[in-house]
């Protein structure tokens, strides 16, 4: 369900893997969701540097590094931490309500 302020439910918490990265999807949109130390992130799940599933990366703390490659980017706001990796990925303003995962799209 989507709200006048574009905020939408993604996925409850509870179906989230503890400290690691859950997927979810939107419509069409493939997403990845990060339970971190301090919070949920969401970002798309195909990696910008050759599409592979970041939900099959390796996860640590705030940053993916993608299965493929192994380019990293911090799930927080998207940036490249480690190459092959350049271009910041999409992430999505993320919060928490009544139990379940919302997204601004
Ligand atoms: S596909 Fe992700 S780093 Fe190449």
């Amino acid at each position: 369900m989507k709200d006048d302020t574009g905020w939408q439910d993604l996925i409850a918490v509870e179906l989230l893997e503890p400290g690691w990265v859950t997927e979810a999807s939107l419509g069409a949109r493939r997403l990845a969701v990060y339970d971190t130390p301090t919070g949920v992130h969401v970002s798309l799940a195909l990696c910008n540097h050759g599409g592979a599933n970041l939900c099959d990366g390796y996860f640590d703390g705030h940053v993916i590094e993608c299965p493929l490659h192994q380019g990293a980017f911090d799930v927080r706001d998207g940036r490249p931490v480690s190459a092959p990796a350049t271009r910041p990925m999409k992430v999505f303003d993320t919060r928490v309500e009544n139990g379940m995962i919302q997204i601004r799209v």
